[in-house]
């Protein structure tokens, strides 16, 4: 399997390990079925990273509760995954007409294990390497019409190149006229300073983070999205209780730990 697609069973062995706790802020239980011997065994050297892992879960969750917010009000939303890899939520959130694309090897592999006839909701995976194939055309022969659309890009952005980010920016403002795009986006200073060992391990299994920028907030708001929200994720976890820091420290001097990496969500017009 390709090296950042791997990277896909870290953040699925998180939820595995989140669902089978005391207390699950995701409760992902379909995770598990993913993490078979190889899984396991890319997972293994990343069981040490217990804060971290637990904010990733708290990540994963800040998304449920703004998908099922939009799924609420809407139940038949479409809704895209951009870089899906193990996610889950279309056979656990109720609603939403579902588009999940990554790379073949993994969307193979995850089709084999939770097909797409088993959703409870329309689902529809779709192969791509948006590195190398047109985003745009891929989306405009799955997408027929021009209703509202929430798309999530959750844990690929510190992957892609500034060239790609803005890529995929202008074929998903392309091919979806009125969408909400859920994202989460890491400082340069986040990664230096609390990802440094993370990262290292995530290098080992090939996939290395690409050159990430003071304000990426910023970059995808100069690219046409207005900034409708944000939410800490470390700041989640520490709510969920699943990480400990006292609130005065978290509030001064971890401020950069609270606001270097967080989920945002922008809206397109
Ligand atoms: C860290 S994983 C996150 C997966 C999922 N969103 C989650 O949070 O569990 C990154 C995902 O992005 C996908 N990805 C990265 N670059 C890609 C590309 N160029 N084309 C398609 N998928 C890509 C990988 O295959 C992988 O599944």
């Amino acid at each position: 399997m390709d090296p950042i697609a791997k990277t896909a069973y870290y953040c699925c062995g998180v939820r595995m390990l989140d669902a089978q706790s005391a207390q699950p802020v995701c409760g992902d239980h379909l995770a598990e079925r993913f993490m078979d011997a190889e899984g396991r065994a890319l997972f293994q050297p990343f069981l040490r990273f217990t804060a971290p892992n637990r904010s990733n879960a708290a990540r994963h969750r800040i998304i449920d509760d703004l998908l099922r917010d939009r799924l609420a009000a809407d139940p038949g939303l479409r809704v895209v995954l951009l870089g899906a890899g193990f996610d889950t939520r279309a056979f656990r959130l109720a609603g939403g007409q579902w588009l999940e694309l990554d790379q073949a090897p993994l969307i193979a592999r995850k089709s084999r294990i939770l097909p797409e006839s088993d959703c409870p909701n329309p689902l529809r995976r779709v192969p791509i390497d948006f590195a190398r194939q047109s985003l745009s055309h891929v989306l405009a022969d799955h997408l027929d019409d021009d209703a509202p659309a929430v798309v999530v890009l959750e844990g690929v952005s510190m992957y892609l190149s500034r060239d790609a980010l803005a890529t995929s920016l202008a074929a998903l403002k392309a091919c979806l006229p009125s969408h909400s795009l859920i994202c989460d986006l890491m400082t340069r200073h986040f990664a230096r300073r609390y990802g440094a060992r993370l990262r290292a391990q995530i290098a080992r299994l090939g996939g290395d983070f690409s050159e990430l920028m003071d304000d990426p907030a910023a970059f995808v708001i100069e690219h046409g999205y207005r900034h409708a929200g944000r939410h800490s994720i470390a700041g989640r976890a520490l709510d969920h209780g699943s990480i400990r820091i006292p609130r005065w420290v978290f509030n001064s001097l971890l401020r950069s730990l609270r606001d270097g990496y967080r989920v945002h969500l922008f809206e397109h017009p």
